[in-house]
C-alpha cells in the first residue's frame, strides 16, 4: 500500500477524483481514503499545513494502514533563480530549516541527538519519479534538497539563507517531518513538489496565481510513477 499525503484540499483534490475509492476512515480529524489509484493499493489523505500535522499523519499511516511507501505530493516555493513556477523538484534528501539548537553547539537543522542530519528519499522512488518527469513533464525539474519548516516564506533575505545555510531547492512545510517519521519507522519515501511561487516578497500574490498549474504538474508525475509501480 502506498500512502499519498497532500497537505491542502487543492493538493489532493483530483487524487480523491481519480481513487477508485473502497473506504475511509476517519483520525486524528484527518479523512483516509482507501482504495486503487492509478493501478496502486493507496490512501490518499490530507495532512493539513505544517510539520505537526504531516508528522500525526505519516505515522497514522504507518501504523494503522502498514504503509510501504509514502510519497508526499504538493507545492513549494522555488529558491534559485532557474526554479521557475510550474517546475517539479524532487527531492533527494530533506531538512528541517526551523530546527535550531546551534546554542548546544549543533548544526542548524539538525534534530539534537539524532544520528542523520538530512533524511534521504528512496532512491527507487525517486527513480520513478525521475522517469515520470521525462515522459509526462513540458517544464523543468531539478533534484536536490528540500528544506522544511513551520513559515511561508516570503523573503529575499530568508531564501537567500536557505540556499546559503542548507543548499535548498525549495522551501515547503511538511515533506521534512514527513521524511523524519519514515526514517524513525524505516518506510521509503519521496517528496515531490511543483513550484508555486519564488519565496520572494511577492510569493502570497504568485502562490494563488500559479498553485493550480503546480498542483497540477506534481501530480501528473505521481500518475506517471503510480502507473510504472
Ligand atoms: N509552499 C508553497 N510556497 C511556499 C513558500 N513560499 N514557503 C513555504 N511553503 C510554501
Amino acid at each position: 500500500m502506498i500512502g499519498i499525503i497532500g497537505a491542502m484540499d487543492e493538493e489532493v483534490e483530483i487524487l480523491l477524483k481519480e481513487i477508485e475509492l473502497e473506504r475511509k476512515e476517519n483520525k486524528a480529524m484527518m479523512e483516509f481514503n482507501c482504495g486503487t489509484l492509478w493501478g496502486q493499493k493507496a490512501v490518499v489523505v490530507r495532512s493539513g499545513i505544517g510539520k505537526v500535522n504531516a508528522a500525526v499523519c505519516a505515522q497514522i499511516l504507518v501504523d494503522d494502514f502498514n504503509a510501504d511507501y509514502i510519497i508526499n505530493v504538493g507545492i513549494a516555493g522555488g529558491i534559485g533563480e532557474n526554479i521557475n513556477p510550474g517546475d517539479i523538484v524532487i527531492a533527494d534528501n530533506l531538512v528541517q530549516h526551523d530546527m535550531d539548537t546551534a546554542a548546544f553547539g549543533d548544526k542548524l537543522g539538525q534534530i539534537p541527538r539524532l544520528d542523520t542530519f538530512d533524511f534521504k528519499c528512496s532512491t527507487e522512488l525517486v527513480e520513478k519519479a525521475q522517469a515520470a518527469c521525462k515522459k509526462h513533464l513540458a517544464s523543468k525539474s531539478f533534484l536536490g534538497r528540500i528544506v522544511t519548516g513551520d513559515q511561508f516564506v516570503a523573503d529575499l533575505t530568508k531564501i537567500k539563507w536557505l540556499k546559503d545555510e542548507f543548499d535548498a531547492l525549495a522551501c515547503e512545510m511538511e515533506g521534512g517531518s514527513i521524511a523524519q517519521v519514515c526514517y524513525l519507522n524505516n518506510v521509503p519515501f519521496v517528496v515531490i513538489r511543483s513550484i508555486s511561487d519564488n519565496a520572494n516578497t511577492g510569493a502570497h500574490m504568485d502562490y494563488e496565481k500559479f498553485k493550480y498549474i503546480a498542483v497540477n504538474n506534481s501530480v501528473n508525475i505521481l500518475r506517471g510513477m503510480l502507473e510504472n509501480m
